[in-house]
């Protein structure tokens, strides 16, 4: 067997200093899981800015090169604002589990973005699960999220 096929998914993940410190433990988490998981920084909780870390990680989603990925900010909303202008990215900021799930029945999200500052260790595993193990449903999500690309529209 190939090397690369007895390897995990690869998931991206990257945060700002609010998020560093959970961005490490959820890390660990999906190394345990079995992912191939690629830090794109930032690698201390030294103050720095979001986008620097977002729009890298959104790259790598929009090129294919990651089918999903995690970031982490304070709110959640810098980093979903950055990620979200580029193509084919859907980012959604998730502070439960019900909302990572909705977010990937729903909108197809191919990015998971963890609030550091209002979720504890605990609810953030269980907020990264859901977005892990739930898929699109499609059917009438699918025109929808087909219509959040600009040039979808009717
Ligand atoms: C950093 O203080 C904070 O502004 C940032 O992590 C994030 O919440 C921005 O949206």
């Amino acid at each position: 067997m190939a090397e690369d096929e007895l390897m995990g998914e690869r998931i991206p993940i990257a945060s700002d200093h609010a998020g560093f410190e959970l961005k490490e433990k959820l890390k660990a988490t999906l190394a345990a899981l079995g992912y191939d998981v690629e830090d794109l920084g930032t690698n201390s909780a030294a103050s720095t800015d979001y986008p620097d870390y977002a729009h890298p990680l959104a790259n790598a989603i929009a090129s294919g090169a990651a089918k999903r990925g995690v970031l982490l900010c304070g709110t959640g909303l810098g980093m979903s604002y950055a990620a979200n202008r580029h193509p084919h990215v859907r980012a959604a900021v998730a502070w439960l589990p019900e909302i990572a799930e909705l977010a990937r029945k729903h909108n197809d999200a191919n990015v998971l973005v963890v609030p550091a500052r209002f979720v504890s260790e605990q609810d953030s595993e269980h907020i990264l699960k859901k977005f892990l193990d739930t898929p699109f449903e499609g059917g009438r999500h699918q025109p929808r999220v087909n219509k959040i690309e600009l040039g979808d529209t009717p």
